[in-house]
Order: C-alpha cells, then sequence, then structure tokens
C-alpha cells in the first residue's frame, strides 16, 4: 500500500530542498513517533553506498552507479544532523552501516564525534569485516560499542562465489580483531543462500560457538539491485531451524524480545559448547509492529522504513541554509507517515528504487 492510497498528505519527493509540511496531528516535540504510536530510537546511518565485495543477493558483479561526491553529506553535515537526532528527537542508538562503512576513511572521526554527543548515544557498526584487522582497535577506541559483522558461509569456495571476492581469510582476521579488541559481542550476520544455506547455516553455528562470536541468521529480503528476488526461493527461519535441531539441541531464550528483531536461542553442541542464536524472520514473521527505527542514507535522505517508497530531503534543506528546528519537523514529518508494515507478504508489493547497499541494513 502507497501512502496515497492511505489518504495521507503527499510526502515531497526527494531532492526538493523545500521546508515540509507538518502534518496538523503530529507531536512537535518529545519522542519521535508515527502515526501507529511506534516510537523510534534507534537510528541506522548509511555512510557510503560503496562497498568492496558484490554479495549477489544486493550488487551486480560490475558494482552500482554511486553516489556522486557533492551528493554526499559532509562530515560536519552529518555530525549536525546526528546532534539534532540525539539532542531533539530521542535517539538513544546510532548504527553505521553502508555499503561499506570501513570504506570510509574517516570513519573512527564520525564515531569519535558522535560519541561526544550529550546524551551518548550507544554507537554500533555493520560491516562486512574486509579491513577490521587494521582498525578494530582503533574503532573501539573512538567509542564503538558494538559490532555485527557480515558472514554467510565459512566454506571459502562458497563465500568467494556469493561475494564474488576471495576473501574469507580477510573476514575471518577480521573478527578476531574484533574480538580481540573488546567488542563484545561479536556478532555474524548470514543470509543464507537458498541452496547451500542449510549446509552454511551448521558451519556457521559450529564456528561461531568455537569463537564466541553470537550468530544471527537474517531472511533475505527484497532488497537487490537486480529485483530477482523471489519469496519462494527465500530460505524461512522455520526451514533453518528444523535443519539446525538436527545437530543442536536448541532451547527459547527467556529474555523478553522487546523491539529487538532477533528472535533468540540458547545453542547447546554435542560438543558441550554453548551459545546464542538470533534469527531474523523478516519476511516469514514480519516484526514491524515493534519498529523502533529511522535511517538516514549517506546522501542525506530520511527514510521511514527499509522499504519506504518515499524519502525526506534533509540535505538540500540543510544546504539551504535550515535550522534545527526546520531539519527536528522535517525528520518528525518524515516519520510520521510511516507505514504499519513492509507490505513483502501482500499482492502489489513494490520493492523500493534504492537496494540495500545505498539504504543501510
Ligand atoms: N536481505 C537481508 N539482509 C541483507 N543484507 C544485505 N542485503 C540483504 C537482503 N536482501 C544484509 C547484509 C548485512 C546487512 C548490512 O544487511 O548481509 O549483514
Ligand atoms: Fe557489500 Fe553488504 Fe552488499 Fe555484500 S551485502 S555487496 S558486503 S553492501
Amino acid at each position: 500500500m502507497s501512502v496515497i492510497d492511505l489518504g495521507l498528505p503527499p510526502v515531497r519527493p526527494a531532492h526538493s530542498g523545500a521546508a515540509p509540511q507538518v502534518p496538523a496531528d503530529m507531536p512537535t516535540e518529545g519522542p519521535l513517533v508515527d502515526r501507529f504510536g511506534r516510537v523510534a530510537t534507534d537510528l541506522r546511518v548509511s555512510l557510503t553506498d560503496r562497498c568492496n565485495l558484490r554479495c549477489t543477493y544486493c550488487m551486480p558483479a560490475e558494482g552500482l552507479d554511486w553516489l556522486p561526491g557533492d551528493q554526499l553529506l559532509t562530515h560536519d553535515e552529518l555530525i549536525r544532523l546526528l546532534r539534532v537526532a540525539v539532542t531533539r528527537l530521542g535517539i538513544t542508538s546510532v548504527r553505521f552501516t553502508g555499503g561499506e562503512p570501513l570504506v570510509v576513511r574517516h570513519l573512527e572521526d564520525v564515531i569519535a564525534a558522535t560519541a561526544a554527543l550529550t546524551p551518548r548515544p550507544e554507537i554500533a557498526l555493520t560491516t562486512n569485516g574486509i579491513g577490521l584487522d587494521r582498525r578494530a582497535e582503533r574503532l573501539k577506541r573512538a567509542g564503538l560499542d558494538r559490532i555485527n559483522v557480515s558472514l554467510d558461509t565459512v566454506d571459502r569456495q562458497r563465500f568467494a562465489r556469493i561475494t564474488r571476492r576471495d576473501r574469507l581469510a580477510d573476514v575471518l582476521a577480521g573478527l578476531r580483531a574484533a574480538k580481540n579488541a573488546g567488542l563484545d559481542p561479536v556478532k555474524v550476520n548470514a543470509v543464507l543462500d537458498p541452496t547451500t544455506g542449510p549446509e552454511d547455516a551448521v558451519e556457521l553455528l559450529r564456528f561461531c560457538l568455537r569463537h564466541g562470536y553470537q550468530l544471527r541468521i537474517i531472511e533475505q529480503m527484497p532488497l537487490d539491485a537486480g529485483h530477482t528476488w523471489r519469496r519462494s526461493e527465500v530460505l524461512t527461519a522455520d526451514e533453518v531451524l528444523a535443519t539446525l535441531r538436527r545437530h543442536f539441541r536448541l532451547t527459547p531464550d527467556p529474555a523478553p524480545r522487546g523491539s529487538a528483531p532477533a528472535r533468540l536461542w540458547r545453542v547447546e553442541g554435542d560438543d558441550g559448547l554453548c551459545g546464542t542464536l538470533g534469527i531474523i524472520a523478516a519476511v516469514s514473521q514480519a516484526f514491524c509492529s515493534a519498529c523502533d527505527r529511522t535511517r538516514l542514507t549517506a546522501d542525506g535522505n530520511v527514510r521511514n522504513c527499509l522499504f519506504a517508497r518515499t524519502e525526506t530531503d534533509l540535505r538540500s534543506l540543510l544546504r539551504s541554509g535550515a535550522d534545527d528546528d526546520a531539519l527536528e519537523q522535517a525528520w518528525r514529518a518524515a516519520m510520521w507517515t510511516k507505514a504499519a508494515g513492509h507490505g513483502i507478504n501482500e499482492e502489489g508489493f513494490v520493492q523500493p528504487d534504492r537496494p540495500m547497499s545505498a539504504i543501510g541494513g
């Protein structure tokens, strides 16, 4: 369902730069809320749409048309928007993503500036782990609290096939460095391949238990640049659990789930190793009603959902001289129109134009 179908005021197209209309019934202060009463406290910031891998479910082999440099937020523009988010909108946690955030050379400076905000938000990073071995210490020192490293298989050939790059060893070195730097827990995000996925999941879980990493298996969502995603090909959480149960003892984790998308399981292997497993059933068991996220793209657009069909262009607003009040109200208006759910399972679902690499995971 589009925003228009819901009878909502039309949202400005991106890149207009004009101050947005503020809906009459929208609160202009307090928490960042939408019409359904959800409160956004978790900000995802995509720092770049570029990446040094080419995962088949994300990017074509030749890459994409990257965002031009003059459209990217500068360091100062980004920190100003983060300050608005933290001091005016109640954002308590910031996760930096990409593309691949480690290709951003000044990432440590962005993290340090975020850590200097008051109240200090929790700071997390989602990365593919390439180059992390050389930077984990510095990132931790700059203020990074938590890390998720994407890894879909521990088989070198399959890794090279999925990512189109033979870089498994770099990712494994990155994981070790993150642990040694004291980032705790180190989480491993896996999007499973429809054919080899069950086997990959078993090996990944063994690997994570052995090294003390926390595995999180994510159902593949329709966010690929090629728009080739088919629901029938998605390996569902139930299918993965059924396979894992043949090799591990799984019991539901008693901790309350809250707004966290992952359903947690306590895991025990035959060799006595124990740990925690998270399963993110974004497609088969949507958790949109508990969503607490808001998103900022590398070119300064607010997205109220991964699957939003509209965006609010804060960069143009900022560059046209808008004050913090105007930025705050534009961000609030963007979130107010958030749809009830992503609609992946509904007839007529339309995939967003931007791929995952330009939205941020
Ligand atoms: N569906 C689910 N997760 C995805 N990711 C990338 N593309 C998709 C998709 N289509 C994941 C990556 C990474 C995070 C940024 O998002 O594997 O862990
Ligand atoms: Fe890069 Fe992540 Fe996309 Fe893979 S999924 S190509 S690591 S942005």
